[in-house]
């Protein structure tokens, strides 16, 4: 059984942040099933996507001028620090933390998404906005 399923209750625009989340929650199934010796594969890409999922929405909310941008940034920096910690360890050879860091932002995503990136989807909808990906 997967860690977390994507379904309508975090869908927020049916577009690029729908589709950059279920990639990211596609990859924290991934990193919560992973064999030992498949962990650093698996936290290289998903801090790979992390970054770029991360980056595009401050991108877009510097666009916008979005006025909650320090304190929502400010989150995702927290989750990207912990997961490159967790790459550290695991890339001195202590996989023990892949499963911990999966469960931990699988909560963290579920008030996330419905909360700063919620209000940030709305925020886009209202200024007519159109939010790209990269
Ligand atoms: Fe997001
Ligand atoms: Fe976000």
């Amino acid at each position: 059984m997967p860690l977390m399923e994507w379904d309508e209750s975090l869908a927020l625009d049916g577009g690029v942040i729908d589709d950059t989340h279920k990639e990211f929650v596609d990859l924290l199934n991934r990193m919560h099933e992973a064999q030992d010796e498949e962990l650093l594969d698996i936290l290289d890409q998903f801090i790979a996507h992390t970054e770029a999922h991360f980056g595009q929405e401050q991108r877009w909310m510097e666009e916008l001028e979005f006025p909650p941008l320090t304190c929502h940034v400010g989150e995702h920096e927290g989750v990207l620090e912990i997961a490159r910690e967790v790459r550290r360890r695991a890339a001195a050879g202590d996989a023990n933390y892949g499963k911990i860091l999966a469960q931990g932002v699988a909560e963290w995503f579920a008030n996330h998404a419905t909360s700063m990136d919620l209000v940030l989807a709305q925020y886009i909808k209202e200024r007519g906005y159109v939010p790209t990906a990269g």
